[in-house]
């Protein structure tokens, strides 16, 4: 599909790497609608870009079918569907304080599984409608992380979480075949955004010494510009692609 003109739908997008992918398409003449729980960051980024900004938990039925209709009914029919909504907890089974919460389990599943589920659910029932533009309806595009496969040390949650969103990858594009829309996701390395903040240097520097080349962390432009060769490219169905220096966790 060529960019310029489509509406894309961003969640997470007061922050870092949704953040990145709305200024990007944004950039590239896309119209963009954003959703974020962040009331503040999602209104920063959409004035900057001039972009129609929606506050919403996307873990909320009733609140995504909403966005989803503000951004349609404002920004036209919804071509592209980019997920970057989560979180990144860190909690053992059994840590300090004994048991992992099991309320922060459910939580991480929520937002970064069930969340970006519903998201697509509730955005594809309107894509399936649309018309097609040059033998396509749309795509839908999710994060998923490297800790699917090689979850650290208290990433149980989180690993099992972007676990959850690669395995759909697959099933989805299946099912959305027959409707001209393609579902692909990413699962990126470690990349320079507010979600590792909290990560001293000493780790930082441990994380990129395990990376090949290059040798420092990702950058959110380097998603962004991932985000919008897979809407151009359609020939990419049903695959989840590593950004990540070939970095290898261990
Ligand atoms: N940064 C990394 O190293 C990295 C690596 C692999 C995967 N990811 C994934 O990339 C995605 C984006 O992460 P990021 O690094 O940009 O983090 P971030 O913390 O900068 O941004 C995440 C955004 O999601 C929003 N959000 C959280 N819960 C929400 C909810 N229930 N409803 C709506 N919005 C909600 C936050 O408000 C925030 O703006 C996440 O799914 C994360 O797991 C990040």
């Amino acid at each position: 599909m060529k960019l310029s003109g489509l509406t894309a739908l961003i969640t997470g997008a007061g922050s870092g790497l949704g953040e990145a992918v709305a200024r990007h398409l944004a950039s590239q003449g896309v119209r963009c609608g954003l959703v974020d729980l962040n009331d503040e960051g999602v209104n920063r980024v959409a004035t900057d870009i001039d972009a129609v900004a929606v506050t919403a938990d996307v873990t909320a039925p009733d609140a995504v079918k909403s966005a989803v209709k503000v951004i349609e009914d404002t920004l036209g029919p919804i071509r592209i569907v980019v997920n970057c909504a989560g979180i990144a907890p860190g909690a053992k089974l059994v840590g300090r304080d004994g048991a992992h919460d099991l309320d922060l389990f459910r939580k991480t599943i929520d937002i970064n599984l069930v969340g970006a589920f519903n998201v697509m659910r509730l955005a594809a029932e309107r894509m399936v409608q649309y018309d097609e533009i040059d033998g396509e309806r749309g795509v839908i595009i999710n994060t998923a992380s490297i800790a699917a496969w090689e979850g650290q040390i208290g990433q149980a949650a989180y690993a099992a979480s972007k676990g959850g969103v690669a395995s759909l990858t697959l099933p989805l594009s299946r099912e959305l075949a027959r409707s001209a829309i393609r579902v692909m996701a990413i699962a990126p390395g470690i990349m320079e955004t507010p979600m590792i903040a909290g990560m001293s240097d000493k780790v930082k520097e441990a994380l990129v010494e395990k990376s090949l080349h290059p040798k420092r962390l990702g950058q959110p432009e380097e998603f962004a510009s991932l985000v919008a060769h897979i809407c151009e490219n359609a020939f990419l169905n049903g695959s989840t692609i590593r950004l990540d220096g070939a970095v290898r966790l261990s």
